[in-house]
């Protein structure tokens, strides 16, 4: 994953690199560094954790050149610490790197022979030693396109120079970078979040693309070493700011926004005045779409399986669901009358993107269900659906889960209702019962109270179950995903059903089951296999909207959430599962918004 960022200036450029890199801190967190060019060399310093430590360290012992490359990691190649953070330098040159070189051994074996000198352990250091090699021959652009003709795999470069001294040169293949134009400096960043506080005129390098920037201008180069002019776009003004306000960390933040996250998508989407749903120049005609195919990864894949039960339930379409790193690689059988569609928070997970450039390979129809509106995937993408939830910072998906979930329903009962496959009442209802959703959201974020005595359960627990049957299947899916993510605490979400074929062996006395049992279809059916755990010694926490005192015997917790159409249960029983997440993860005292091993963005295979 990694996360970049270069600025060419005439005045210092630390104090903008660091805030810079603070923002990207969400793309990898284990290892910070900046290299800057003072007095006519280049001057690197790195650390291991997060940018404040990096900050520490220049506050110390300043490094104040007009031009800079800085760098957050989230490791690949090698160990998290000092030698292998970025940025990696020679005498000559300075790279830092997000992505992955494939034949960086072979590359090094080589580098070796010829007497280069290896400090770290990662795929990055061959770039720098392949580009001083080259820089001895060559000249600039030349001596970068040697250098890039020798890397396989995936990257997002940010480079100094030391003979080229008033220039930052970036690269892109296959990991995102954008340029921000400035009234008296110029920028390159992973993406243009980190890029917003300094300018939003922003431009997207293509795969291929080198850029050279100076204070004054950008130049593009393609693959094909042309020099191409590109179109500047100006960044929207987001309505909701990317800081924590009162709140103790974004998480928090982002569960309780979740009733004003939904409204302001219902308001896009919905035409309250018609009673209808907005939805134009989508890339297949709906009466015409053979098969649907809903695709993404972790908690965006969760949104998907909900989908596939709204998408039968209300279409006669064909569904398929895929996670995006298996699909990928499968030998998948295109018919330009499916829909693919990819559900992606960031839109740039690598994973997510790769599914998609194959789809457009085979000439298929995509959409694309996305939070950052001008992230890659969106912009590859036939047809962009944004789900208008705002930053997301928190590491663990919350807001855009529930915003993913909406679009994706929306998208159904539009579908369905274009199709005639509904009758024009039920649609009406739906759309009825939608309004009625942040509202009912906002109810069911009070039951913070409850759920902080409820987490004290798992503190000593050695880990947990999540069951559902139906739509709150994959809500106990994202449950234990958010969980495991958040508290470190080995969680699994099962289909209720599935039990007694073998996970039921995994209860033992004291062991915590959440069980998902609103009063739907499934609802007797949930409560049998409940009352099997509760046989086996689990401690059961039962989330219902339906008060039943007999169901509730022997039950440890009781929580009830308001009730809803069934179909939109899936909203409100998620809200509790992310605040129990969230508190078990804060008595164990984990990093909240960052939990270790992880990135928000994953931008690597
Ligand atoms: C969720 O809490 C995760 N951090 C993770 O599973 C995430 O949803 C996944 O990596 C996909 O990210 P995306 O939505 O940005 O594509």
């Amino acid at each position: 994953m990694c996360g970049i960022i270069g600025i060419a200036s005439n005045k210092s450029v630390t104090p903008n690199i660091i805030q810079s890199l603070k923002k990207l801190e969400y793309r990898g967190y284990d290892s910070a560094g900046i290299a800057t060019i003072v007095n006519g060399n280049i001057d690197e310093k790195k650390c291991t954790g997060r940018v404040d430590n990096l900050e520490k360290m220049l506050f110390k012992n300043p490094s104040n050149g007009s031009l800079g490359i800085g760098h957050v990691r989230w490791a690949t190649h090698g160990t998290p610490n000092q030698i292998n953070a970025h940025p990696h330098s020679s005498e000559e040159v300075s790279v830092v790197h997000n992505g992955i070189i494939e034949n960086s051994s072979e590359l090094k074996e080589n580098l070796e022979k010829k007497g280069y000198k290896f400090k770290s352990q990662t795929d990055t250091e061959v770039i720098t030693f392949l580009l001083t090699d080259f820089l001895k021959n060559f000249d600039l652009i030349n001596a970068i396109n040697k250098t890039l003709e020798k890397l396989n795999g995936s990257f997002a470069l940010g480079i100094i120079i030391k003979k080229y001294n008033n220039i930052v040169v970036g690269a892109r293949r296959g990991s995102p970078l954008a340029v921000g134009y400035g009234p008296e400096e110029n920028y390159l960043g992973s993406d243009s979040y980190a890029l917003k506080s300094m300018t939003n005129k922003i431009t997207y390098l293509d795969d291929g693309d080198v850029c050279v920037l100076t204070s004054g201008k950008i130049e593009f180069y393609n693959s094909k070493n042309i020099k191409v002019n590109k179109e500047v776009l100006t960044l929207s003004n987001d309505k909701y700011t990317a800081e924590k306000g009162d709140y103790k960390d974004f998480m928090s933040k982002e569960i309780s926004e979740q009733n004003i996250t939904a409204k302001t998508c219902i308001k896009e989407y919905v035409d309250q005045l018609r009673q209808d749903i907005n939805l134009y120049n989508f890339p297949i005609k709906p009466e015409e779409i053979k098969k649907i195919v809903l695709i993404g990864c972790g908690t965006a894949y969760h949104s998907c399986v909900t989908a596939k039960y709204w998408f039968e339930e209300f279409t006669n379409i064909p569904i398929e669901i895929d996670i995006a790193s298996e699909f990928r690689y499968r030998k998948i059988k295109f018919d330009n009358k499916n829909l693919y569609i990819f559900v992606s928070q960031s839109g740039e997970t690598a994973d997510t993107l790769a599914a998609l450039d194959l789809c457009k390979k085979n000439k298929a129809k995509t959409c694309s269900i996305i939070n950052v509106v001008e992230s890659s995937i969106a912009r590859s993408s036939d047809f962009v659906l944004p789900i208008h939830a705002g930053p997301e910072i928190g590491v663990a998906s919350t807001k855009a889960f529930t915003g993913q979930m909406l679009v994706l329903y929306i998208l159904a009962i539009k579908i369905s209702d274009v199709r005639k496959e509904t009758n024009k009442s039920d649609y009406i209802n739906k759309i009825n019962e939608l309004k009625r959703l942040p509202g009912l959201i906002k109810e069911t974020l009070k039951c913070q109270d409850e759920i902080q005595v409820i987490a004290k359960d798992f503190l000593h627990a050695r880990g947990a179950m999540f069951l559902g049957r139906g739509l709150s299947f994959p809500i106990a899916l994202e449950g234990a995903l958010k969980l495991k993510e958040l508290s470190y605490l080995h969680a699994e979400g099962y289909p209720a059903g599935e039990m007694k074929h073998g996970p039921l062996a995994l209860i033992e006395e004291g062991l915590p089951v959440v069980i998902l049992a609103p009063k739907d279809r499934y609802f007797e059916k949930t409560i049998s296999n409940m009352q099997e755990v509760i046989a086996r010694g689990g401690k059961v926490i039962l989330i219902s909207n339906e008060h039943n005192k007999i169901v509730s015997e022997n039950v440890r917790f009781t929580l009830e959430i308001p009730k809803t159409d069934d179909y939109l249960t899936p909203f409100l029983m998620t809200i509790p599962l992310q605040l129990l997440a969230y508190h078990v993860a804060s008595l164990k005292n984990c990093d909240i918004d960052k939990p270790r091993n992880l990135a928000k963005s994953v931008t690597v295979e």
